[in-house]
């Protein structure tokens, strides 16, 4: 299994092109008509500007950027200093208007597996490269974040891979399971009073993950259970914050 994930990921990582990103845009009106929560759709738009999203989001990616601006509306320390911001495991680009709008400044979204193909022939790269290109100072980068070095303001690492199984299911190869190794070579790169901001899925991954912070000796302050009204996701979720 783990080698014909190993060779499936070459394969897609050696043949890069792609077709267009075809996406049916969504307005801000239809996304608020397709939100859980409206109330707090309104409270967002009423601080952030959200118009640019209609030209570069597809429902879905309102659906997740919306979460992700809810979520870092509410936990995010401020002020953060200055410098970038950086997600990782950034997948199609989906989050990153809302780390954008919630931090307003320059940010990188990096995806190990960017070159993965949707059914009509597009990878995750053409949609994250084009949602980059709608926010001024943003950057979508196809590699390994270990490959990046910052250094970063603010860090945004929604479920990290920290045991075989989740690796496993998104078809990844085993080599690519170093949660220790990724977890200090981002911290090491956060500028003085950087932000790490960790979300895991479940109280067992939070588990793991606080077992790595110890083990590294990093003081994260556990957030708990992340709620959110806006959130398209069914599990629940638990965050930290560490401060370098
Ligand atoms: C469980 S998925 C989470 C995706 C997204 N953050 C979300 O919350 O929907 C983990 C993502 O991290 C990416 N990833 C894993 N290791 C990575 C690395 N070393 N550098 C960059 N991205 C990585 C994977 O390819 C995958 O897209």
């Amino acid at each position: 299994m783990s080698s014909l994930a190993e060779l499936a990921f070459q394969a897609r990582s050696a043949l890069r092109w792609s077709m267009p990103a075809f996406k049916r845009l969504a307005s801000i009106d239809e996304a608020r008509a397709a939100c859980p929560a409206p109330a707090r759709f309104d409270a967002l738009a009423a601080r952030y500007e959200l118009t640019a999203w209609s030209r570069c989001c597809a429902l879905q990616d309102w659906a997740e950027s919306l979460y992700v601006l809810d979520v870092l509306d509410r936990l995010l320390p401020t002020p953060l200093p200055p410098g970038r911001a950086l997600d990782v495991g950034a997948k199609n680009g989906a989050m990153l208007p809302g780390l954008v709008t919630a931090v307003a400044r320059g940010c990188d979204a990096v995806e190990l597996d960017a070159h993965r193909r949707y059914l009509w022939g597009s990878t995750r790269r053409v949609y994250g490269e084009a949602m980059a290109r709608a926010f001024p100072e943003c950057r979508f980068i196809s590699g390994d974040v270990r490959a990046l070095e910052g250094p970063w303001a603010l860090v945004t690492w929604w479920l990290p891979f920290l045991t075989p199984a989740p690796l496993e299911a998104w078809g990844l190869p085993a080599r690519f399971l170093a949660p220790r190794e990724l977890l200090e070579h981002v911290v090491e790169r956060l500028v003085p009073g950087g932000v790490l901001f960790v979300v895991n899925q479940g109280e067992a991954e939070a588990g793991v993950q606080q077992q790595l912070f110890e083990a590294l000796g990093l003081p994260a302050r556990s957030l708990g259970r992340i709620e959110s009204p806006l959130s398209p996701f069914r599990l629940p979720r638990v965050g930290w914050l560490l401060t370098r």
